[in-house]
């Protein structure tokens, strides 16, 4: 049996449908579903249902085999899993973003809004741009509008929420999409099913 951490929420639809067309079907939880656990029909998988933010975690520590997860949660939280493979799906751009018609004032100290504190704390670092990490959990993009922070650094996608905020992106710091994760030690005991999914999920990108 082996167990799989999916992300809840925008990618996890294509995640199911990946697994289910490789033949691990995910079946999928109807809206009034509220089981965090799904077994496959046969009991060769388990799925677990987590926030995304939180797949590394359930991975590293072994409660799940394998995962997938954001390369921007990889980058900010530094799980020690291996990455597999990159599952070309979710793909976005972590940047720095502005309100429209904003012009930084370079003698003073930034405020950076966001979710992600040690991607913004290393991408300013490299700048040597002295800043102060305002952390939120979600809607970043109202900081700049209510006068809480000078930028944000966040995911865009569509650029929609940007926009229709009167915001956009300035610098793109870093290209992010989902990516297959292993746990280190079950990448050895149960290597021949992990290295069997691994290929069919290559296979099918083809
Ligand atoms: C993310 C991100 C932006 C939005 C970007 O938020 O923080 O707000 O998506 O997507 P777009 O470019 O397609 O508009 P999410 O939806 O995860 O919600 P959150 O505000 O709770 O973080």
């Amino acid at each position: 049996m082996l167990n799989v951490a999916l992300p809840k929420g925008r990618i996890g639809k294509k995640v199911r449908e990946i697994f289910s067309a490789i033949g691990y079907e995910c079946e999928e939880p109807t809206p009034d579903d509220r089981r965090l656990v799904i077994e496959n029909s046969d009991g060769t998988i388990r799925y677990f249902l987590v926030k995304p933010s939180d797949v590394g975690i359930y991975v590293e520590r072994g409660a799940a085999d394998i995962g997938v997860v954001g390369k921007d949660t990889l980058v900010e939280t530094e799980p020690d899993v291996y990455e597999l493979l990159d599952l070309d799906i979710g793909k976005c751009n972590m940047c720095v973003c502005v309100k429209d018609g904003y012009t930084e004032d370079k003698d003073s100290v930034l405020r950076v809004a966001t979710k992600y504190p040690h991607i913004a704390g290393a991408y300013y670092k490299s700048l040597n741009r002295e800043i102060e990490i305002i952390k939120l959990s979600g809607s970043i993009e109202l900081a700049p509008l209510l006068g809480l922070s000078d930028v944000i650094v966040d995911i865009v996608e569509t650029g929609t929420t940007l926009r229709e905020n009167h915001l956009h992106p300035e610098t793109k710091i870093l290209p992010i999409s989902a990516r297959l994760i292993a746990n280190k030690s079950s990448y050895r005991f149960k290597s021949e099913e992990i290295e069997n999914i691994t290929a069919k999920i290559k296979e099918l990108k083809k």
